[in-house]
């Protein structure tokens, strides 16, 4: 496991999909509801295409994205020429590991980037470390409660059976990922000086959904899904959970 090159084109597939969609607002909109109202330094580690420096940025954070693919810094780069120049000049872009990012920051970010690591525990201390005290740690994990889902909402009865009994997803269309749950990434955060604020699922309804919807439909899904997402029992099986911590002051 891990990333490499070869992900890229797969990942940057499903992009622009509904679930990808519907990732970003409830991410975005959990973010802005619990960052200070002020603009914030962000880092977002792993960044990769800065879709979510970009959303920040246009909500008037500083955003720097830290990413060791240059093929997703490319992206990045892409997708920030089609910005405005307020937001363009909000979104620095880093190329290079988390391990060697330095200073410390009101925000750190880290979205789906754990499932590609074999242990999380570097990662997590370093992400600590980058957050000043009293700011606040986002992280978005694939939800290793919930892992066979996405393959039993789909009809894969055999995926979803082999899934569940191996504790991780198992399928030949998936990237090899490595599942978290919010009860052991929340032990490691307060073990490491972070405490969980507030979590919530991510794609309780539409993990499973290739189409995209548009406009209206898009709204009330994106609003569907916030809401499923800060309920139990719904949350709990999400594909994804987003977990936002504290530093201890
Ligand atoms: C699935 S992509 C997620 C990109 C983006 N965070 C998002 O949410 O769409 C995973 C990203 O993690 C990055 N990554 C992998 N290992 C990393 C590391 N040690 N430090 C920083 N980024 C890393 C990859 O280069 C890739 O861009």
């Amino acid at each position: 496991m891990g990333w490499t090159a070869d992900l890229v084109p797969a990942y940057l597939a499903h992009t622009r999909n509904l679930a990808s969609s519907v990732r970003f607002a409830l991410v975005t909109r959990a973010l802005l509801g619990n960052l200070p109202d002020r603009p914030c330094e962000v880092m977002d580690a792993g960044g990769g295409h800065a879709v979510q420096a970009i959303m920040l940025a246009r909500a008037g954070h500083r955003v720097t994205v830290v990413d060791p693919d240059p093929l997703m810094i490319d992206e990045a780069r892409a997708n920030l020429a089609g910005q405005d120049a307020a937001v363009r000049d909000r979104v620095r872009l880093v190329h290079g590991h988390v391990d060697d990012a330095a200073g410390e920051f009101d925000v750190v970010c880290c979205h789906s980037v754990l499932a590609y690591v074999e242990d999380p525990q570097p990662m997590l201390t370093r992400l600590v470390a980058l957050t000043r005290p009293g700011g606040l740690l986002s992280i978005l994990a694939l939800n290793g409660d919930a892992i066979a889902m996405r393959s039993g909402l789909s009809g894969d009865w055999a995926e979803a059976l082999a899934s569940l009994r191996a504790g991780r997803q198992v399928g030949a269309r998936y990237l090899s990922s490595r599942p978290d749950t919010v009860g052991d990434l929340g032990g490691r955060l307060a073990a490491l000086g972070a405490q969980v604020r507030t979590w919530h699922g991510v794609r309780v309804f539409t993990d499973h959904i290739d189409d995209d919807v548009s406009g209206a439909e898009l709204a009330d899904v994106v609003e569907l899904e916030w809401q499923a997402g800060l309920r139990d029992p719904y949350r709990g099986v999400a594909r994804l959970f987003h977990l936002i911590a504290e530093r201890d002051a």
